[in-house]
């Protein structure tokens, strides 16, 4: 499989990785050497899907101390640029957590040597993404024998290997049931406005010799209505304490949708994703994103002054529409006891 992210060198090294943004017409790398630069790919989607963006975030800070060798300089650079990479998007807690990784690492080391400081920091980071790959295959085996052979299971967005440090969390899922000699086919909502229903999770699934049809996300209730779908599996941004679950805008949809037709919809995320802090969706911030991202794929022209556009960039499933939480540790239920 491809490395959506990878470090190269050693503390003065650098990131690299496959720009999102261009697929699947090119397959492109970029080399991220500032924290601004990493901010920056995060923002445009990159590099993108929440666990994906936690390990970016991790070594973003690694690149914040690049070629700095006095203690103060390192403090300085980092103490700049936690807060920095921490805001570069809302609504992902993994990026969250693997900042707060990182700045604890620094602060149990801050009293050593600045370039062991920043050899520690690239260790932290280094562990992160490998964790973030072992956890991608516990979720592909705990949620595998949900698929049956012939099934139709439909996915939304992208939470496969490009959205992660490993095989990805729904997707990771399809390709352990695949090893597992599952025949079965998915259904891809094309997820507007960015696609990357359309663009990745089709290229990924293809690649990987997953039958895949992508379907426009107004066209889900058609082939719910057909019976054409046995299954939901999606990735999470965030799970909150009580299992609601902030994911790609249009999951809601799709799990009333599957609720209405008593279809099973999970959730397949890693610890790392859950919030033990917000107690319900409520309280998890929804990224909104520019209004281009609506109109520019049906107009290359600015809109006529004074229509409003708005552009959330996440839903929040309610819990009671989830039938489980496809982790690490299995499949569970609130209060998720076995990850807290
Ligand atoms: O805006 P994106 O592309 O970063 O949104 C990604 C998603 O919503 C994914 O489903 C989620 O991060 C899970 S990725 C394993």
């Amino acid at each position: 499989m491809f490395e959506t992210i990878r470090w190269e060198g050693d503390r003065d090294g650098h990131a690299v990785l496959i720009d999102q943004t261009v697929l699947p017409d090119r397959y492109e790398e970029i080399d991220i050497e500032t924290p601004a630069a990493m901010i920056d790919a995060i923002r445009r989607l990159s590099v993108r899907g929440a666990p994906a963006i936690g390990v970016a975030a991790a070594y973003g800070v690694c690149l914040a101390t690049r070629g700095i060798e006095s203690k103060d300089g390192v403090e300085g650079a980092l103490r700049e640029a936690f807060p920095m990479i921490r805001d570069a998007r809302p609504t992902a807690v993994n990026l969250h957590h693997m900042v707060d990784r990182m700045k604890a690492a620094y602060e149990a080391h801050a009293g050593d040597e600045p370039l062991a400081i920043r050899d520690r920091l690239l260790d932290e980071a280094r562990g992160i993404q490998s964790e973030d790959h072992a956890l991608c295959v516990k979720i592909g085996e705990s949620g595998a024998g949900l698929i049956k052979d012939g099934a139709r299971v439909l996915t939304h967005c992208n939470a496969g290997a490009l959205a992660t440090a490993g095989q990805g969390t729904a997707l990771s899922v399809f390709y352990a049931a695949k090893n597992a000699g599952r025949k079965f086919e998915v259904f891809a909502d094309e997820t507007r406005p960015l696609l990357q229903g359309s663009r990745l999770t089709s290229w990924e699934l293809q690649r990987a010799e997953i039958p895949v049809t992508v379907i426009c996300d107004n066209a889900a209730g058609h082939f719910f209505g057909k019976g054409e779908i046995d299954l939901v599996v999606t990735g999470a941004d965030r799970v909150a304490a009580n299992g609601d679950a902030a994911n790609k805008i249009g999951t809601y949809s799709v799990a009333c949708l599957a609720h209405a037709h008593g279809v099973p919809f999970y959730i397949a995320a890693p610890s790392t994703t859950f919030d033990f802090e917000v107690p319900n969706g409520d309280s998890i911030p929804i990224e909104e994103r520019a209004p281009e991202e609506v109109w520019q794929i049906a107009a290359n022209e600015p809109p006529a002054e004074g229509i409003r556009f708005r552009n959330p960039a996440f839903d929040v499933t309610p819990a009671k529409l989830i039938a489980g939480w496809i982790t690490e540790k299995g499949i569970l239920q609130p209060p998720f006891d076995q990850i807290r």
